[in-house]
């Protein structure tokens, strides 16, 4: 039997072309620059599987890729999916948990830090030379040890979050998700809180949803005017979770007192987006999972999810049934 057909729109590591050339026969774009989308339908021309981290599988592009089975994503979100476009045309859709829940954790836990502590601020101010003996009060962040930290979203990541806040920095947890998780309250000691209370009483504000319908915009004006004007809110989920306009607006008029960011509405960020002037955002270009041990471990389980998808060997992590 012939064996299936990957297509990968980024290079992958030698190691991983290794492991994939004894299952599937692979191509890859290798170029620096992004490949078109006209371009892609091309590729895709008579490929079974196809690997990649954020392009959106649509109607559109399944209508032109006939060949196509399945699609393995190198990431754990997979909001790029058309989830029903995909069930219609039978592609299966994997992608690439636990691997990178302890790096977006860390991530996550950066942010606070940076934000709290105003570090690219002072890092600038120090590197300018304008350091001056006598500043020092204008130079204080504030603690975040023994504050109060609301995290939205209890999935794996907001449990390595809670972890680390908990016993790295005796903070007193709360959080808010769909469900109630009771085993991982016992655990890790945490409060579940209805999400007005949490965002009412909360000194940082951990926003940690994967995107859908129901969470679009799911953080807006209300939920801002709810906020402690002490609060830092720090979003590593998704930019289109929170209403973008209304967290500046909150971060411009002292809502809040500050943001951690790590994702947009539009990514990359436009150079003309006013929160890039607010010295009180701390603004990352979406790194959650970037670190070349995590990032290497995401493309090798998305390897392997492809090859279980196309040849049945093995389990994959489908992102439906
Ligand atoms: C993911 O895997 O969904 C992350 O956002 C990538 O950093």
């Amino acid at each position: 039997m012939s064996q299936p057909i990957v297509f990968s729109d980024k290079p992958l590591s030698k190691e991983i072309q290794t492991y994939l050339a004894n299952h599937v026969k692979l191509t890859m774009w290798e170029e620096a620059h992004k490949l078109k989308r006209e371009q892609l339908f091309e590729k895709l021309q008579g490929v079974d599987g196809f690997m990649t981290s954020g392009e959106l599988i649509n109607e559109e592009l399944l209508q032109k890729t006939h060949s196509l089975r399945a699609v393995s994503t190198i990431s754990v979100g997979y909001d790029h999916f058309d989830l029903d476009a995909m069930r219609k045309h039978q592609i299966i859709g994997t992608h690439t948990p636990y691997v990178l829940d302890d790096t977006v954790a860390d991530l996550v836990l950066s942010l606070m830090l940076a934000t709290a502590r105003r570090i690219p601020e002072l890092d600038a101010l120090t590197k300018s030379g304008c350091w001056k003996k006598g500043d020092s009060r204008q130079l204080f962040g504030v603690d975040v040890h023994h504050k109060k930290l609301g995290i939205i979203g209890m999935g794996r990541i907001g449990e390595k979050i809670a972890k680390r806040a908990k016993f790295g920095f005796d903070m007193d947890v709360s959080y808010f998700n769909r469900n109630r998780k009771e085993d991982v309250e016992q655990q890790l000691g945490l409060h579940y809180q209805e999400l007005e209370v949490l965002l009412s009483e909360s000194d940082f504000i951990v926003l940690m949803v994967p995107l859908t319908n129901e969470t679009k915009q799911f953080i807006g004006a209300h939920e801002f005017t709810l906020m402690k004007p002490t609060s830092i809110f720090i979003n590593a989920s998704r930019g289109q979770t929170v209403d973008e306009e209304a967290m500046t607006e909150a971060l411009l008029t002292g809502e809040i007192l500050a943001a951690g960011l790590d994702v947009y509405e539009q990514e990359p960020i436009h150079p003309t987006n006013p929160l890039l002037n607010l010295k009180n955002v701390v603004t990352l270009p979406h790194i959650g999972s970037a670190t070349s041990e995590t990032r290497d471990a995401m493309a090798m389980l998305a390897a392997k999810n492809i090859v279980a998808a196309l040849t049945g060997a093995g389990a994959c992590y489908k992102v439906q049934n």
